[in-house]
């Protein structure tokens, strides 16, 4: 496992260590997240967990402690193999009546998870997934074929839940290239379900999707984002913005156990908390801040217990 966090460490310094300032920026805000919202995101971190545990203890939601934090779970659609495509889960939380998609992101233990990561090019989103996306739009085209294969069977889940369910909330999680998949999920889900539908997406550790038009266009149709951001991962810091890529709105960053910032604007500057300032490139970050902790709970496979 060491060998494969060394090998990622070295393949992603060539990506973001000569980072570029990006096109733009908005300075907003910055402030504490009160207790209580640092506790609120307990659930989500659960959720974001539970998609790297094997697939035969997510049926019937008995993953063990991750699975018993949130009880009355319904997963109705488990998919994926974790190595060619991400494990993912399609289903209902009674507690906030909502739908849930989770995402398994990239777990140094799964090669061809990071190759996936690695690989560079922007192309414009599929425009029979995304209708009336412009094609000024780029986005990376791991994140892009990797939503691909997933997008339509998962769609065609979280219609039939929000029938069968009387629910007009659908919330999106993950972790990683799991957190990418969740934004590019959320403006699926934006773009595919009526007009109305409440979009939520909470993601930890996610790295830059697409280019400023990409990020903006989440700025503008996912409001609700929360970005986690984990004290000096490295990863949110690539790919790096030389190579074209932005951060759309949305970061919290955790600094120490019980302490959060909200960042509010696109790869943030106007506080040496934020990651922008903190993690400038990988070589003054920590791969293992990856894993966590995010507020106490650490995220990937040797994790489901
Ligand atoms: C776009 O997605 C549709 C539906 O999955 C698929 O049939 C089509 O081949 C895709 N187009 C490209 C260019 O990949
Ligand atoms: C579905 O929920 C809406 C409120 O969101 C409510 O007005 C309606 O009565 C509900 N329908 C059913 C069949 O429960
Ligand atoms: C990020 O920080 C660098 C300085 O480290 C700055 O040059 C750049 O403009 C910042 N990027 C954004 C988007 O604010």
């Amino acid at each position: 496992m060491l060998a494969f966090i060394f090998a990622l460490f070295v393949a992603l310094q060539f990506l973001s260590v000569f980072a570029a300032p990006a096109p733009y920026f908005k300075a907003r805000d910055i402030t504490a997240l009160s207790n209580t919202d640092i506790s609120d995101l307990s659930p989500f971190t659960q959720l974001a967990r539970a998609s790297y545990c094997p697939t035969a203890k997510l049926q019937g939601w008995k993953c063990g402690k991750i699975c018993d934090s949130l009880p009355g779970f319904e997963p109705t659609l488990i998919g994926g193999d974790g190595i060619t495509t991400q494990i993912y889960f399609v289903g209902y939380w009674p507690d906030q009546n909502t739908i849930v998609v989770s995402h398994e992101g990239t777990d140094p233990i799964h090669l061809a998870s990071i190759l996936t990561d690695i690989k560079i090019t922007m192309h414009p989103l599929n425009a029979t997934l995304f209708p009336g996306v412009s094609s000024a739009v780029l986005v990376h085209d791991g994140f892009k074929d990797q939503h691909a294969i997933t997008a339509q069977q998962i769609l065609a889940e979280v219609q039939s839940l929000m029938a069968s369910k009387n629910s007009t909330s659908v919330t999106l999680v993950g972790h990683s290239l799991g957190g990418a998949l969740a934004v590019l999920d959320a403006l699926y889900m934006n773009i595919n379900l009526p007009a109305g539908t409440s979009i939520k997406a909470v993601t930890y550790g996610t790295p830059r999707i697409g280019n400023a038009a990409f990020a903006q266009l989440i700025d503008e149709k996912i409001p609700d984002l929360r970005r986690i951001n984990n004290k000096f991962d490295i990863i949110p810091t690539v790919p790096g913005r030389f190579l074209g890529y932005a951060h759309p709105h949305g970061e919290v960053h955790l600094l120490s156990t019980g302490t959060a910032i909200s960042c509010p604007g696109s790869d943030d500057s106007t506080d040496s908390r934020c990651q922008n300032q903190s993690v400038p490139n990988v070589l003054k970050g920590n791969i293992l801040d990856h894993l966590g902790p995010y507020v106490g709970l650490s995220i990937g496979t040797i994790f489901c217990v």
